[in-house]
């Protein structure tokens, strides 16, 4: 016979206001972050508000950067996930403080910092890792892990694990910029550009570029995949800001039949290669990396990275060439002279036969496709 069961009732009323601190075990990680950020210098965040005399009163600049940090850790990084955690997750609701800021007021907080949160998320990493405690070690946008403990290797000078750390904190500060820039740019799919096809082309760009980059002996292979992943970001930027324009262009290519990159120029005066590279600068992107958004379609131009921009520019031929991922608007690319010496092609024909070689790597990096929506 069941001797009973212990009292439940999911709509008990409380004596007293439960805390929900207490719902949490003492050594929680965000009570860490929570401490550390309180602690942390958020001055460059704070003078952004100073110029705001209307409208109502902000969150707080440490609620925000708490549950962003804390969001990223966890692999979350879409801003309705973020509000939606706010509401359902015990974690969240005691970082925030109860507060919920929405979707649209998350963004707005990331895009406008976009120059300070890598640097503050920076910090608090490295001050998670000198504690113990998991940091974003396993931010990861394409699947691999990021190799953080490198600068742990029992055979590395100090000179080298110097080296390293600056290593993973420029790859650690773009991929943070990264998963910033792609929530905050999405956009309404209309009929000029359909955001999953965008979305998919950047990805597999990127994931392409990290593994011919890696295949190739470079050791920034996670640059060449931010470079990759952002490569086409003037096409999304112009599409959201610069509405009415990206509706001529499409025009422009309907009825004249004009290519994008000549309807591109004749309406907005310059390339979306141009437009990304020089918010990517804004925003303090490693050079290689602009110089390679900027050469993507010439790489033989490139001044600072032409084996990333060429890298770059074979893996944005292959979306084409294996039809997975390619972006129809952005499409007809063509290898310079540059790219085909460097790859050792004689002709595109080479190009597409090497693509070949990495027609799995597509097909499997689909699956990881899923972050961005
Ligand atoms: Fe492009
Ligand atoms: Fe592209």
């Amino acid at each position: 016979m069941v001797k009973g069961y212990k009292p439940y009732n999911h709509n008990q009323i409380y004596l007293f206001p439960p805390a929900p601190q207490d719902w949490l075990p003492k050594n929680h990680i965000v009570f860490f972050i929570s401490d550390l950020v309180d602690n942390l210098d958020l001055t460059s965040i704070e003078k952004e508000y100073e110029k705001d005399s209307r409208g109502q009163p902000p969150f707080h600049p440490a609620l925000m950067t708490k549950i962003l940090f804390y969001a990223y850790c966890r692999g979350v990084y879409s801003s309705r996930k973020i509000a939606a955690a706010l509401y359902e997750e015990v974690a969240f609701v005691v970082l925030a403080g109860g507060n919920r800021p929405d979707f649209r007021t998350i963004n707005e907080f990331r895009r406008r910092h976009i120059k300070s949160l890598p640097g503050i998320f920076v910090q608090i990493l490295k001050l998670c890792e000198k504690a113990g405690l998991v940091g974003l070690k396993h931010v990861s946008l394409d699947g691999t892990k990021i190799n953080a403990n490198a600068s742990k290797h029992k055979a590395m000078s100090y000179g080298r694990m110097k080296t390293e750390e600056q290593r993973l904190e420029k790859e650690l500060k773009s991929i943070i910029s990264v998963i910033s820039i792609s929530d905050a740019l999405k956009n309404k799919t209309d009929k000029y550009l359909n955001q999953k096809e965008f979305m998919l082309h950047s990805y597999m760009v990127g994931a392409a570029s990290k593994k011919i980059a890696k295949d190739m002996g470079f050791q920034n292979n996670g640059e060449a995949f931010i470079a990759g992943f952002l490569h086409d970001i003037g096409i999304s930027i112009v599409h959201r800001y610069l509405h009415s324009n990206f509706a001529i262009i499409y025009d422009l290519m309907e009825t004249q039949k004009l290519s994008f990159r000549d309807a591109e120029i004749e309406v907005n005066g310059m390339t979306h290669e141009e437009i990304g590279s020089f918010l990517l600068e804004k925003w303090n992107f490693p050079a290689e990396i602009c110089d390679a958004v900027l050469n993507h379609h010439n790489p033989g131009k490139a001044q600072t990275s032409p084996s990333m921009a060429a890298i770059v520019s074979v893996a944005d031929y292959m979306t084409q060439s294996l039809k997975v991922g390619e972006l129809k608007l952005d499409k007809d690319n063509h290898l310079d002279e540059y790219t085909l010496g460097k790859f050792n092609f004689e002709k595109e024909l080479d190009a597409e036969k090497f693509a070949t070689k990495y027609k799995d790597l597509f097909w499997e990096q689909l699956e990881f496709v899923r972050f961005l929506n």
